[in-house]
């Protein structure tokens, strides 16, 4: 069993020398370090969201509307955060979400955080939007979980040859997303008039795949300038034609475990269920897709009752450890990070993302310390009244 929570005694042993740590502790430290550090473009592109962004706050503020119980006297000196997923032992409960724009944030961004992974031995979903390669990622991230996120493209071809790629590039698992039919509307990015891809940047996968190149008209990666790529990329990016059909068919197809990605009804995650996937991903893709939305968190126990066993993970809004608990509480089986552990690639590469991962996981700990949780099936919340 890890210690989460040891991790901090280091800050106060070197601060005894008067050495402090080079990275924040709070996430609002951490976002405006990012700022800081960032091309502002980039920046827009990560910290923005859908419309005028109340989804995505709704996300966060609507965590904070349920209070850990605190428990008393239970022995909890040592505290169980493993859990299963995909069969396989995770020793925490948490996953880094798929963020297509991680090369472009920091200097072969995918392929250290998938580095980071495996330092910490934590799981990953990997972007189709990346500037490393499938194959690469699943190298990088070593015996870690690695799951790749599967963008369904318009051309029912390409789609096809990236769920080969990776399950022949050795992945654990492939996760579909499904609230991506469009590019949301975001006006951060609308008044930059920015989205990395259609400059392009993030397009290892496609410019490396025989599929895009015939597409693009072009025999060799070295034909194509970065702004053709982006232009056909933008033709075939998203598929609002894709339906239970189409997961049938990747279902037919492959033999690796299938997530769906953003599913917030219960009668979808039935469905999900029937159609043999094996997690469920309750995600409202942290308010970047559609706004006007409820609080992701607000869907997450109710699949959790319709799949009646089957696993669901949580994320949208998670900022910080106790947060995990929280979701975990809800019934989520693994919690993803998302913004978080961007802000730490952006200021730090791997190094700092894993300070952001270690941080909250050292917080979730210790907060199970020292409200007397020792194992995550007893964890319990109630809503804050009137919050
Ligand atoms: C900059 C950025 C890029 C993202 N790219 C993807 C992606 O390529 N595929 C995907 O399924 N989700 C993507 N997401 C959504 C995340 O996987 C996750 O659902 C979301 O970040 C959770 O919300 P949070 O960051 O507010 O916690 C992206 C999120 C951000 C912030």
């Amino acid at each position: 069993m890890q210690k989460f929570g040891a991790w901090q005694d280091d800050f106060y042993a070197k601060g005894a020398y008067n050495e402090t740590s080079r990275y924040p502790f709070t996430f609002a430290e951490l976002e405006q370090r990012a700022e800081n550090a960032m091309n502002p473009l980039i920046f827009g592109y990560v910290r923005g969201g859908a419309g005028d962004e109340t989804t995505q706050g709704r996300n966060v503020a609507g965590l904070r509307a349920y209070g850990l119980v605190p428990r008393t006297l239970r022995d909890r000196a040592n505290r169980d955060l493993s859990t299963e997923l995909l069969g396989r032992r995770l020793q925490a409960p948490i996953f880094i979400c798929p963020v297509g724009v991680l090369g472009a944030v920091y200097p072969k961004g995918d392929l250290e955080i998938a580095q980071m992974c495996a330092d910490l031995g934590i799981a990953g979903m990997y972007s189709t939007l990346s500037e490393a390669t499938i194959e690469e990622i699943a190298e990088a991230r070593g015996d870690s979980l690695g799951i790749f996120q599967l963008y369904p493209s318009s051309d029912r071809e390409l789609t096809d040859s990236f769920v080969r790629r990776a399950e022949a590039a050795g992945f654990d698992g492939l996760a579909v997303t499904l609230d991506a039919g469009s590019l949301g509307y975001r006006p951060r990015d609308l008044s930059h008039g920015f989205t990395p891809m259609r400059r392009g940047t993030c397009l290892a996968n496609y410019t490396s795949d025989p599929r895009f190149l015939e597409l693009a008209g072009v025999t060799s990666k070295d034909d194509l300038g970065a702004l053709r790529a982006g232009r056909v990329w933008s033709t075939l990016f998203s598929d609002p034609h894709f339906t239970w059909d189409n997961v049938a068919h990747i279902r037919e197809m492959t033999s690796l475990p299938i997530v769906l990605k953003g599913i917030c009804d219960p009668e979808d995650a039935r469905r999900a269920k029937d159609a043999g996937v094996d997690v469920i991903a309750c995600s409202n893709h942290g308010g970047r897709q559609a706004n006007g939305g409820i609080p992701a968190i607000e869907h997450l126990a109710a699949i959790v009752d319709a799949v009646d066993g089957l696993p669901v993970t949580f994320d949208s809004g998670i900022r910080d450890g106790v947060d995990i608990l929280r979701a975990v509480a809800l019934g989520a089986t693994a919690v993803g990070i998302g913004r978080p552990y961007v802000y730490g690639l952006a200021i730090g590469g791997r190094e700092g993302a894993a300070h952001v991962v270690r941080a909250l996981l050292a917080e979730a700990d210790l907060t199970m310390a020292i409200d007397c949780y020792a194992k995550l099936s007893e964890l319990a919340v109630i809503r804050v009244p009137g919050y």
